[in-house]
């Protein structure tokens, strides 16, 4: 059965001492709260991974994801990180293809296959980020988009491979802006990328594949877009940076 994940993307954002409070904040009030299966994954930035996954110890829900990895094994690649090196500090997730890295740092569906096998060569949960523009919205072209943004990156894998990978929807219309989908135009694309998951590689396969959903979700939404059959989790950025309301977010899976 897929998992429930709720994954915190603090983006490039919090000191040191900062995210060891969040750290320390959400360990309390995860164990005294938070009830059921649910994964939680917090993906700090690459500094942050070690002393954050130190102050978790064994905890048995929380795990630290990357935000990114490189696309190579190691080398001259001066400012990157590998998943090897990921891989040997025991970090357990990395986020790839965020629509911030498609935008800003030019990340393709080619760079994104590479990026993936390399991940899933370590051991590494991706987190793979798809999701359509605003004018590919207004277009009606985000069906079609979504379904090549993850068959481009996604579908050279194996059917065992691909079980290893949760998908996150998130259309960058609703990333920070405050303006989430509604719970009905979240289900229906997940219900899509699902279906287009099992005309691949058959329904059992795509039954076992964690669909989150990211944009915007916070703690008086978080309710609403979870109770949706396709919708496993989120993947979740503001409301991730305050213990309180990323506490009530998990609560509500
Ligand atoms: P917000 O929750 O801030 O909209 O960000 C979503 C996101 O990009 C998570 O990866």
């Amino acid at each position: 059965m897929r998992s429930k994940i709720v994954a915190g993307n603090w983006k490039m954002n919090k000191t040191l001492e900062e995210a060891q409070t969040l750290t320390s904040e959400l360990i309390g009030m995860i164990a005294d709260e938070v009830k059921g299966n649910v994964k939680v994954v917090l993906c700090t930035p690459f500094p942050y991974l070690v002393p954050v996954k130190n102050l978790l110890g064994s905890n048995a829900r929380i795990s630290v994801g990357a935000q990114n990895c490189s696309e190579h094994a190691s080398g001259a690649y001066t400012g990157e990180t590998s998943a090897s090196m990921l891989k040997s500090m025991g970090v357990p997730y990395v986020i790839l293809g965020h629509s911030e890295r498609r935008q800003y740092f030019g990340e393709d569906s080619k760079l994104l296959t590479k990026k993936t096998d390399i991940a899933l060569a370590n051991g590494l949960t991706p987190i793979f980020c798809c999701g359509e523009p605003l004018e590919v919205r207004e277009a009606n072209g985000h069906e079609q988009l979504v379904k090549k943004q993850v068959e481009e990156a996604l579908f050279h894998l194996s059917a065992e491979a691909i079980q290893k990978v949760v998908i996150a929807y998130e259309p960058v219309w609703a990333i920070g802006t405050g303006k989430t989908a509604t719970a009905q135009q979240a289900q229906d694309m997940h219900a899509i990328i699902r279906k287009h998951l099992a005309a691949k590689y058959g329904q059992a396969v795509a039954e076992e594949i964690s669909i989150l959903y990211g944009g915007s979700v916070n703690a008086a939404n978080a309710k609403e877009l979870f109770a949706n059959p396709d919708v496993d989790g989120g993947l979740v950025g503001g409301a991730s940076l305050k213990s309180r309301e990323f506490t009530e977010i998990i609560k509500s899976i």
